[in-house]
């Protein structure tokens, strides 16, 4: 793991396979030693910065909570209360935050402000989610579809995920990197308007073929589930584009994940996955949420075990 010592995570582009694996079996280690009792303070002395342009509950109280329990000191600075690119450009608060804090979250709008972050600030940075990609969110995706198997990182080989509905959003788009760097197949069934643009596709197409595995996307949801073991949908509207809702939930509807397309799997153990929070009624029924299918509140506890794994990796302490 020595590897990781020092690494920021901006996107799942940055890891290796080995890399990510290494990240997901070492998120199920910590899980069980935290299930058998086991209260390590690998943190104690250390703190972590936390920046957030844009809401959260799930990211947040992960970092939080990972890096409490292990001793360590979390500090949440919103745009409220920190010069964050208003006052100070985002180069000095990188170098500002980098002399005080052992590593630092970012979640907010723009990609280059969490890679100037990484840039400049001389520790570790994670994206907490940006518009372009959420990386940590799909290392507690591949734990969960991993547990659902009772299989290691390792195990996820051949496997299948389905996502249905934006099919260009940060989380689609992080899926669709982790998938193919782990050789699990990915299909996104999404209304032509709202599927990633050809050279993304073509790139994403790439990279699943050099890991051994598929790259698809199509938009008839039916077709994109078809032998998936995981179907996957987030929100129709993502966060900063929500006036965009009422326009795109016409072509949206058949892209609904509902107890009929959890049928189109073709097997009654496909699981269904959604990063939460969920918007029941748009883009997943209430039935199907609330189903024995339905691993959304794993994925959720999941972030705080994925996350403590990158920060004790990156770190150098795991
Ligand atoms: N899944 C996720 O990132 O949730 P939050 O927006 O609550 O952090
Ligand atoms: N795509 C969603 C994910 C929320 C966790 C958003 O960016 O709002």
């Amino acid at each position: 793991m020595a590897a990781l010592k020092d690494r920021s995570l901006l996107t799942l582009l940055d890891f290796t396979s080995d890399e990510i694996r290494t990240l997901v079996d070492l998120g199920l280690t910590v899980k069980a030693e935290r299930g058998r009792g086991e209260r390590p303070r690998r943190l104690e002395g250390y703190s972590i910065a936390l920046l957030f342009e844009k809401r959260s509950t799930r990211t947040r109280s992960a970092f939080e909570t990972a890096f409490g329990e292990e001793g360590g000191h979390a500090s949440f600075l919103s745009t409220q209360d920190v010069h964050l690119g208003t006052k100070e450009d985002i180069q000095d608060t990188a170098r500002v935050l980098g002399r005080m804090f052992d590593c630092i979250q970012f979640r907010g709008f723009k990609q280059s402000y969490v890679k100037a972050l990484a840039d400049h600030a001389g520790v570790p940075v994670y994206n907490g989610l940006t518009d372009d990609y959420h990386p940590t969110q799909v290392l507690a995706d591949l734990m969960t579809l991993a547990e659902s198997r009772g299989s290691d990182a390792r195990g996820l080989a051949g496997s299948r995920m389905a996502y249905v509905g934006d099919g260009r959003n940060n989380v689609a788009r992080s899926l669709a990197i982790g998938c193919g760097k782990l050789g699990v197949g990915f299909a996104i069934g999404a209304p032509e308007r709202l599927q990633p643009s050809a050279d993304e596709i073509a790139s994403l197409a790439a990279l699943a073929e050099e890991h051994g595995t598929t790259f698809a996307v199509t938009d008839d949801p039916e077709k994109a589930v078809d032998g998936a073991d995981a179907v996957y949908t987030d929100v129709w509207a993502s966060m900063g584009e929500e006036e965009l809702l009422a326009d795109r939930k016409p072509i949206l509807e058949p892209f609904r994940v509902t107890s009929a397309l959890m049928k189109s799997t073709g097997s009654s153990n496909a699981i269904f996955l959604h990063c939460l929070p969920a918007q029941k009624g748009n883009e997943v029924t209430e039935e199907v949420f609330e189903s024995s299918a339905s691993r959304v509140f794993d994925q959720a506890e999941n972030r705080k075990h994925s996350i403590k794994a990158l920060i004790l990796a990156t770190l150098g302490l795991q």
